[in-house]
């Protein structure tokens, strides 16, 4: 039976209106699922970089790119299954599950559009009920140890970090060997992303560093395991190109903070560098981020927050043996390894005890796009519907694990 429910909607740019979108509350009428797809009551979801891509309509409205008046963005999240299509096979009603990124795969299973973004007619999680197709349903394990406010968070970021780290780690030791150089340099800019693979990083021995702008990021960032650095300590490290070969305060002032930057790596490295820096922001920071590469080193990419398009010296990179790793989500078998790994060693967010209503909502996107958020911000959807809560009791991160 179509069942009358209620979503926060993304709609189109109009002419006239601010690039910024607001979230629209509505009901709705959404039918039976579809034969191959799953009916999901939808219970934590974690607000992150795509959602305020969304909102802010940068680099695309996704609305005007998927050809659809209004959408329903969310892809971090967990749900409990409560209806199934009729070919549903393997699935059964009241498993949690959350969903795979993966809304148009290619030939390899690895993503070309990403649910509830770019992909056409994909529900993401703003919403009370969702249909989702079976293909996009990763289950988190029976009897998991772990919250399902941890397995929001998760879903999106961690398996992302997971599938970005296994090709920049075994990129670079492709080049330098565990023998040669046991524990790397690994070093990354702000975001969840990146903190969720530097967490992973330290898993693997390497000696992690994140840079953040945010004195409370930078506590959450302790609390992983990864050294904090405050990144404005440097001054002005997004690099302008015109400015610099027009405005000689800008010059001096830009030269003077990447030069402090470089001085603090080269300090904290031992002189060798980075081995892998991880960059989600691109354009401005790119500059700055390649110059603190060592030889041999990886940068590496799933983001490209601050800007898409980078320029850089082919010569300069081929004769660094620099290599540039680029990654989008991941596919359904690294999606389930990441599962399996966090659930086995703990490798999961840390929270703060903060969770955002379903009324709540127009106020965390507020709160996300002005950075004010914790670097792991957690909204509840069908607030005391949750059930299996997990072992709320440990809702840590367990140490080193063991890479596999
Ligand atoms: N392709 C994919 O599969 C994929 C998956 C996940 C994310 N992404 C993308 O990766 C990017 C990061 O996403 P996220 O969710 O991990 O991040 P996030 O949680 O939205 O955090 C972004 C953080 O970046 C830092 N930052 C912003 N502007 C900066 C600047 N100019 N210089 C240095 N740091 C800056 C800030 O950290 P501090 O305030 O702490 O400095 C900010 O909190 C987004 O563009 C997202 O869309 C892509």
């Amino acid at each position: 039976m179509p069942v009358s429910t209620e979503a926060w909607f993304l709609y189109g740019r109009k002419a006239g209106e601010p690039r910024a979108a607001r979230l629209v509350r509505e009901t709705f009428t959404l039918p039976d699922p579809a034969d191959d797809e799953v009916q999901v009551e939808p219970l934590y979801g974690s607000f992150e970089g795509n959602m305020g891509h969304a909102l802010e309509r940068k680099p695309v409205d996704i609305c005007r790119l998927r050809g659809e008046a209004r959408v329903v963005i969310g892809n971090s999240g967990v749900f409990r299954i409560v209806a199934l299509g009729k070919t549903v096979r393997g699935l059964h009603e009241g498993q949690y599950g959350m969903v795979t990124g993966v809304a148009v795969p290619d030939a390899w299973g690895y993503p070309e559009k990403i649910y509830a973004y770019d992909g056409a007619g994909t529900m993401g999680l703003l919403t009370k009920r969702a249909n989702i197709k079976q293909a996009c349903v990763v289950l988190i394990p029976e009897q998991t140890r772990h919250t399902l406010r941890q397995w929001a968070v998760f879903s999106l970021r961690y398996v992302t970090a997971w599938s970005n780290w296994e090709a920049a780690h075994g990129m670079f030791r492709l080049l330098v060997g565990a023998d040669e150089l046991p524990s790397p340099h690994v070093w990354g800019w702000g975001g969840g992303t990146t903190l969720a693979e530097l967490s992973l990083a330290a898993r693997w021995g390497c000696r992690v560093v994140m840079l953040s702008g945010s004195v409370h990021h930078r506590e959450t960032i302790r609390r992983h395991g990864v050294e904090p650095l405050d990144r404005k300590q440097f001054g002005p490290l997004p690099f302008d190109d015109k400015r610099f070969s027009e405005d000689r305060e800008y010059r001096q002032q830009y030269s003077e903070a990447e030069q402090r930057f470089l001085e603090e790596v080269k300090r904290r490295t031992d002189g060798l560098m980075t081995q892998i820096f991880v960059d989600y922001i691109g354009g401005p920071l790119y500059r700055a981020t390649l110059k603190a590469l060592g030889r041999e080193g990886v940068l590496t990419s799933a983001g490209w927050m601050e800007g898409m398009v980078v320029n850089y010296l082919r010569a300069v990179e081929c004769i660094g043996r620099h290599q540039h790793v680029h990654t989008h989500y991941a596919r359904r078998q690294q999606c389930e390894a990441a599962v399996a790994y966090g659930e086995e060693h703990g490798w999961m967010p840390i929270l703060e005890d903060r969770t955002y209503t379903f009324d709540d909502i127009p106020q965390l996107a507020d709160e996300f796009l002005a950075g004010k958020t914790d670097v792991f911000p957690v909204y509840s959807i069908n607030e005391g519907n949750e059930g299996n809560e997990g072992n709320e009791g440990n809702e840590g991160n367990e140490g080193p694990g063991v890479p596999p």
